[in-house]
């Protein structure tokens, strides 16, 4: 299988980690190769975080504004080997369902609740929606904001279930490292020890994605 380009991180909820996931994955396919973040969320807060700190964050960060179902993705980010696509919270926005139709891969972050999880239970939908003309999409939920040492619920496993979708093996845990990250600008990548843990998890989540 052709390896994954064009990375979609989504969820119609919204602060279920798909900026700070965005912005990691791009930062650490950035230092296998070229990786830009294409900002679909009008919110913008993929831009902002790029712009924030004195550093200049490890990828690319492009902002697409309002017509965004006109452009081609794959043409106007040839240049890049990774094209990583932070959605807006809404999975029926013009942009996610352009991200769901150019992307080789869709992860969807989720935090370990089952209430959080029912919010989006919509979209194993509009994945198989999106597969009518996007057949070989992949899409894993993958679970963020886990504590360390706490095994997931029996509710939470059941609700994981119901969406009928794989689970990356590598969960993102809850770190204050990631909102450092987005306060200073920079990614995991950037901070030394303090980020390692974090980086270590990202990169388990790429080698997932990368060898699927
Ligand atoms: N693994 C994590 N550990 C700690 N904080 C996190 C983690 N993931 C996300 N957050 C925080 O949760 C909030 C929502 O995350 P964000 O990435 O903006 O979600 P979304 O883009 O889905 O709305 C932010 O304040 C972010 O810093
Ligand atoms: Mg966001």
């Amino acid at each position: 299988m052709a390896q994954a380009r064009v990375i979609a991180v989504i969820n119609q909820k919204g602060g279920a980690g798909k900026t700070t996931v965005a912005m990691h994955l791009a930062a650490g396919l950035a230092r296998r190769a070229p990786a830009v973040v294409v900002d679909l969320d009008p919110q913008a807060s993929a831009t902002q975080w790029a712009a924030a700190g004195t550093q200049p964050f490890p990828a690319t960060v492009k902002q697409l504004r309002a017509g965004a179902a006109t452009v081609d993705l794959r043409r106007d980010y040839r240049g890049f080997d990774f094209v990583v696509l932070d959605c807006p919270p809404a999975a029926d926005s013009r942009a996610a369902e352009l991200a769901l139709r150019c992307c080789d891969v869709a992860v969807i972050p989720v935090l370990p609740s089952p209430v959080d999880l029912w919010a989006s239970l919509r979209l194993p939908q509009h994945i198989d929606d999106a597969r009518q003309h996007n057949p070989a999409l992949r899409a894993w939920l993958l679970l963020n904001q886990i504590e360390a040492r706490s095994a997931l619920s029996a509710a939470m496993q059941g609700a994981l279930a119901e969406f009928g979708l794989p689970v990356l093996r590598t969960p993102v845990r809850r770190r204050g490292v990631y909102k450092t990250a987005a306060l200073e600008g920079v990614s995991a990548y950037q901070m030394g020890a303090r980020g390692a843990a974090a980086a270590a998890e990202i990169d388990g989540i790429i080698e997932e994605i990368l060898a699927s």
